[in-house]
């Protein structure tokens, strides 16, 4: 790779493949796509111009020579297109040849290309991944907030040697100089960060948060649910074409097999007819909402400290552990599960956004803005596919260092188990109370970081749960 061959790269920002704008009567501009229409608002006239050269890519760096008011406008269109997926942004080498697309995969991403000082050694990040997609080589990480599909095959093994630290300079010598700009997007990606070898390479990532996370914890995290990623997600049955559905049933094991049902059954247990009066309801009584004492009930039988115990004196080979425990179990008593409550409809609790301090049995108001707190609702109401909001939301949030601390290998699959057994302990009490309730798989863990400030990698959203005042048909039975 020649030192200079991308001394001058450019980046041009470009609508996707399958994306087209329209110009509508009054300066407006709308984006089109998969037969959806989104509205973009008003341009004036050199902005719509320009506009039209987002088919191809309107270059946003270098920035043109005077600060022309309709780039600001095209770089707005950009942001909220992003949001969309709509667009990308491509690195152009000197040569005019694609170097990288940069594909945006969080709501605010913008490119910035921030100085890289030439004589600090720069390192791949622990959390940086190449892996094919299609025929493409993509890198990617969970902390990123776009993905870098490479068009050079040359840039990977640039990318490679970035495995020891190295300075830019030191790049150029080996001839293995990727070019600022596409270091500076990947600095400004955290795919690449700055080393510093007093620090030692763990301790250089500059998040303190970050020592407790393995790979493949982080990855799991940020990929399998929504808000930091722009991949397709839900029960979209990308398969079904190419492979029948598993049976529902397992199809039974050859050989004799002892027959239970000469047992009496648990039709006199009060705990089975618990079980089996549980089921998921997606509507609620809006006439009669959900009270502050129900809540109140709700949140003491499911999900109050219970007792506090320290085990261990730090003296032996493990340290001494600080337990709280809740009515649920949870591996290594981690307990490591928090509960917000996104309050649309309550009879005595303000709409709002509040923690439930278990220790204290006690909500605490957290201000959130309205339109995120509505954002949050709606996710649960389109997630159950119910014609209204819940009237509660609860997002279930892991402290995720209460069990990496400990755990190495299986910290984040632990957690998620802990996430089911709360579901399970929230929907029985529910249950035995009366009011409905429904467990929700996804959520936007951007969302939640946002409302709170609290980084995604230190607390979040690890499932929902919906609950409110039971609807006189039972509310709606869809899966
Ligand atoms: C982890 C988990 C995630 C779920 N996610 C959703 C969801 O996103 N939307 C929904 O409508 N139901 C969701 N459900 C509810 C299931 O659809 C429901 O439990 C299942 O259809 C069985 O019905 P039942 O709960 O009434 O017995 C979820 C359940 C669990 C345990």
């Amino acid at each position: 790779m020649s030192p200079d061959t991308h001394a001058h790269a450019r980046l041009l920002l470009q609508l996707c493949p399958g994306v087209s704008l329209k110009e509508e009567a009054g300066g407006i501009l709308s984006a089109r796509y998969d037969r959806e229409t989104l509205p973009l608002g008003k341009f004036s006239a050199g902005a719509r111009s320009r506009a039209a050269e987002l088919a191809s890519g309107v270059q946003i760096f270098p920035a043109r020579a005077r600060d022309a008011p309709e780039d600001k406008e095209i770089l707005d269109a950009g942001r909220r297109l992003a949001l969309h997926g709509l667009v990308e942004y491509r690195l152009v080498g000197a040569d005019g040849k694609d170097m990288a697309i940069i594909e945006p995969q969080m709501r605010d991403y913008a490119p910035r290309l921030p100085h890289i000082d030439e004589a600090t050694p720069l390192v791949l990040s622990r959390f940086a991944y190449l892996r094919r997609r299609g025929e493409d080589m993509v890198l990617e990480s969970p902390r990123a907030n776009a993905a870098v599909m490479l068009c050079d095959a040359r840039l990977a093994s640039a990318l490679a040697s970035l495995a020891k630290p190295r300075t830019a300079a030191e790049l150029r010598a080996e001839g293995m100089f990727p070019g600022a700009e596409l270091l500076a997007l990947l600095c400004d990606c955290q795919m690449l960060h700055p080393f510093d070898a007093g620090k030692g390479l763990r301790a250089s990532e500059g998040d303190d948060a970050l020592l407790l996370w393995e790979f493949h914890d982080l990855l799991f995290h940020a990929r399998s649910t929504n808000g930091r990623h722009a991949n397709p997600t839900g029960g979209l049955y990308a398969h079904a074409r190419l492979v029948p559905q598993p049976p529902a049933v397992r199809p039974a094991w050859p050989g004799p097999a002892i027959d239970l049902t000469k047992f009496p059954g648990a039709s006199d247990s009060a705990c089975a007819a618990l079980l089996r009066a549980r089921h998921s309801e997606r509507v609620y009584d809006d006439q009669h909402p959900i009270t502050l004492a129900e809540v109140a009930r709700l949140l003491d039988g499911a999900a109050r400290i219970v007792s506090r115990q320290s085990i261990g004196d730090g003296g032996g080979d493990e340290p001494g552990l600080d337990i709280a425990a809740r009515p649920y179990p949870s591996g290594g008593a981690s307990y490591e599960l928090e509960l917000y409550l996104a309050v649309g409809r309550c009879e005595g609790l303000p709409r709002g956004f509040y923690h439930y301090d278990a220790e204290r049995h006690a909500l605490v108001a957290i201000a959130a803005n309205d339109r995120q707190l509505g954002a949050l609702i709606d996710d649960g109401q389109f997630a159950m596919g119910a014609p209204w909001p819940p009237q509660i939301l609860i997002t279930i949030a892991a402290r995720f260092g209460r069990v990496s601390w400990k755990y190495s290998g299986f910290a984040y699959a632990l957690i998620l188990k802990h996430v089911g057994v709360l579901m399970q302990t929230l929907y029985l009490m529910s249950t035995e109370m009366n009011l409905g309730a429904c467990a929700i798989g996804v959520g936007d863990i951007d969302l939640f970081s946002r409302i709170t400030g609290l980084p995604f990698h230190v607390e979040g959203p690890v499932g929902h749960m919906a609950i409110g005042s039971r609807a006189a048909d039972g509310g709606s039975d869809r899966l």
